[in-house]
């Protein structure tokens, strides 16, 4: 697609550990897709997580949320680190993730685990048992045991009682089983919505709501898996996945072990929809301990830019360029330390500048073709 006369603000909100160098390579690839194709991206950083506690005493300042609202998405490094552990539960920087998401409206989160066929001998599992798994996760984001009240820490009786409450109400689940059904139907017709029904009354109701809104979407098949059976199935027949729908507590759960079936979480990235924003981020963590050291693998944060031209932009075919050129660079044996089989590791803003060059030449290669 041509997008000479588009413009696109975008959101940076590098974090913590790893998040400003993850990020950057991210924003590198972008970069290079605006000198082919066109579209003008603006960048504009902003605090989150603890480097936003150490300058403003806030997870989430006020600023932040502001420029987030002022643009079209939000691409997100990482959050978190040693450093403010000993913190109050509020003074965290996690506080900032769970902030953000309630701020922008962000109720569905999709986590994809595919397993590249080039990388499948990294999984946890063996060979024939993952090759070809291709799965999404559809989180609900916004609600569930996460947000739920009561909550705290209460003293009654001279006991302490440490308390959260799973609530969920019924536009809550209709919502974000819309997303999983419309998603679905762009993939493999199949949604899997996992619950606790034999024992949680809020995943009685959710199971409820699911089937009523499949009833609309006659060309997905939909079935339902109980938690522990699923958490079972994922590693017995993880092929046989398409779209898992699930709330936000066994959605945390189930998404990184799902990242296990690909071996790394390095390559995993997501996306956190509302019906006005979007956010974008890896689904790895900060990881202080190799922060600052051009060691960290910027790949998942690359393919969730590509996420970002997917979902919010709507430039498919700048997305499946990332994409194709993450998976050739794969091919081709280069490998981020975090990645097994290699002597010597490539760095984080190498592996940026392959891809960054690769995209490039898999563009114009398409726009050649075009003209003829
Ligand atoms: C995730 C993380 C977060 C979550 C934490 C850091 C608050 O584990 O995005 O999966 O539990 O949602
Ligand atoms: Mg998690």
């Amino acid at each position: 697609m041509n997008d000479m006369q588009s413009l696109y603000r975008i959101a940076v909100l590098a974090g913590d550990g790893i998040g400003p160098e993850v990020t950057a390579e991210a924003v590198k690839v972008l970069k290079a897709i605006e000198e082919i194709n066109g579209p003008t991206f603006r960048f504009q950083s902003g605090l989150i997580g603890g480097c936003a506690l150490d300058q403003t005493a806030s997870p989430l300042p006020a600023e932040t949320i502001s420029i987030c609202n002022n643009s079209n998405a939000v691409l997100l490094g990482a959050v978190g680190g040693p450093q403010w552990d000993s913190k109050r539960p509020e003074l965290r920087p996690e506080q900032g993730l769970l902030q953000i998401r309630q701020r922008l409206g962000l109720y569905c989160n999709l986590r994809p685990a595919k397993v590249l066929d080039a990388l499948v001998n990294m999984s946890a599992l063996k060979p024939p048992r993952v090759k070809g798994t291709d799965l999404v996760i559809v989180r609900e984001l916004m609600g569930g045991i996460y947000f739920g009240n009561p909550r705290g820490i209460f003293t009654k009786n001279g006991e302490r009682y440490g308390v959260n409450t799973e609530i969920y109400r019924e536009h809550e689940v209709e919502r974000v089983a819309h997303r999983a059904f419309q998603l679905a139907r762009l993939r493999r017709h199949k949604v899997t919505s996992v619950d606790k029904a034999n024992v949680l009354e809020s995943s009685r109701l959710w199971r409820e709501v699911v089937t009523r809104i499949g009833q609309s979407y006659t060309d997905v098949e939909l079935n339902h898996l109980y938690v522990d059976s699923c958490a079972m199935q994922l590693i017995d027949r993880p092929t046989s996945f398409d779209v898992i729908l699930t709330n936000n507590m066994f959605g945390d759960i189930l998404s990184d072990e799902a990242a296990m079936l690909t071996g790394s979480i390095g390559l995993l990235p997501s996306a956190s929809l509302g019906e006005h924003s979007a956010l974008y981020e890896p689904v790895h963590g900060s990881a202080p301990d190799i922060a600052g050291r051009n060691k960290a693998n910027p790949l998942a944060a690359i393919a969730s830019a590509a996420l970002m031209l997917r979902y919010t932009l709507r430039m498919e075919s700048a997305a499946l360029a990332i994409e194709e050129a993450i998976e050739r660079i794969l091919k081709r044996g280069v490998r981020t330390a975090d990645l097994p089989g290699k002597a010597r590791p490539t760095s984080t803003t190498k592996m940026g500048d392959l891809i960054a060059e690769t995209t490039q030449k898999i563009l114009k290669s398409a726009n050649s073709k075009k003209k003829r």
